[in-house]
């Protein structure tokens, strides 16, 4: 039994499959932002500064409206951003989350991992901390942005996400106060493919060095002061060198209360295939919302990948971006939600 263990323990590691390295994996179509980060792989560049540059990249192409300045106002009109990065060697983590004024929501969560000890800041003194390291405050809003917070408030802030309120959220615009008598009823919700396409992206290199990040401006008429998952630590992302990163993507305020990219990272490490592990953490929020709009990125440390979607009105197939030396451009892949 003992002698066996030890046979398994020292079995070289050169007999595991190995895929191509380095890989990027990143969410959605977003090309841009999986070449930035696949050129700073390819020369010789750190994993961090791939996933950093690649997410940065989504953040001033305004992938989709859905990452970086000028998208997804809150019910007072405003862009506000989350974003994380984490390094799978040393398992530091920079998070921002409620992050104003500041484009580069996730160079400044890089800031927080380098220049302090803390782990995620927020709101209006993550903006201060951000000016103090030398990103530029400026206006997030866009004529676009503008535009669909406009048309929000004449269609009597329809949809928004409050409930149990008077007055009835499904009628009018606020202020809200909580109504008791309302039975408690999760109503429908408005998520769709257009309000939230976070960036979330993992990478590894061929010394085993993981990093994961997200970026996003998160939801349509969120209630100022909402963070979604994609900055919190095994919700949004996870990375592990001795194990493998993930990302998720999609309705975050369900995502987040299970763990998903954790999840999937944890499986991986007990052996489990990234495609099996990418399903069994969508699987498990699944199980309490059915119909949950997300997806998710996985990747074990012999650069083996998957993904996997909950089957959902609107996403039945989720399109992905992997960028290897196979073909040594990033390419677009999709797997079917079930
Ligand atoms: C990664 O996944 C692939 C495909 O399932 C598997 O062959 C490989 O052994 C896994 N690597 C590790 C380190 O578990």
């Amino acid at each position: 039994m003992f002698l066996s263990l030890l046979i398994i323990v020292s079995l070289p590691s050169c007999l595991l499959r190995q895929a191509p390295l380095p890989v990027v994996v990143n969410t959605w179509p977003f090309k841009g932002a999986a070449a930035a980060a696949w050129s700073v792989l390819r020369s010789g560049g750190s994993v961090l500064d791939a996933v950093e540059k690649g997410c940065a990249r989504c953040e001033e192409e305004q992938c989709d409206g859905t990452v970086g300045f000028g998208g997804s106002p809150d019910e007072s009109g405003e862009t506000t951003l989350d974003a994380m990065i984490m390094n799978g060697n040393t398992m530091e983590v920079g998070a921002v989350a409620d992050l104003r004024r500041i484009k580069n929501a996730i160079g400044v969560a890089r800031a927080v991992m380098e220049h302090t000890e803390h782990t995620m800041l927020v709101g209006e003194s993550a903006s201060l901390f951000a000016e103090n390291m030398g990103f530029v405050a400026e206006d997030l809003t866009t004529d676009k942005s503008l535009n669909i917070f406009s048309q929000w408030l004449k269609g009597n802030c329809q949809p928004n996400y409050r409930k149990n309120v008077s007055p009835d959220s499904s009628k009018s615009c606020g202020p809200y106060r909580p109504e008791a008598e309302q039975e408690q009823n999760e109503g429908p919700r408005h998520v769709n493919i257009h309000s939230h396409d976070t960036i979330g992206m993992i990478a590894l290199d061929q010394n085993g060095h993981v990093a994961a990040g997200t970026s996003t401006n998160g939801l349509n008429h969120k209630v100022p002061g909402r963070v979604g998952d994609s900055p919190i630590i095994g919700a949004g992302a996870y990375a592990d060198s001795s194990a493998g990163a993930a990302a998720a993507t999609g309705d975050g305020d369900i995502m987040m209360r299970f763990l998903p990219s954790y999840l999937a990272v944890e499986l991986m490490r007990a052996g489990a295939d990234p495609s099996a592990a990418c399903k069994s953490a969508i699987s498990r929020i699944k199980r309490h919302y059915s119909d949950f709009f997300g997806a998710i990125i996985c990747a074990n440390i012999t650069g083996h990948y998957g993904a996997a979607c909950n089957k959902a009105p609107g996403l039945t197939e989720f399109h992905f971006m992997v960028s290897n030396s196979e073909s040594d451009t990033p390419v677009l892949k999709s797997v079917g939600c079930f």
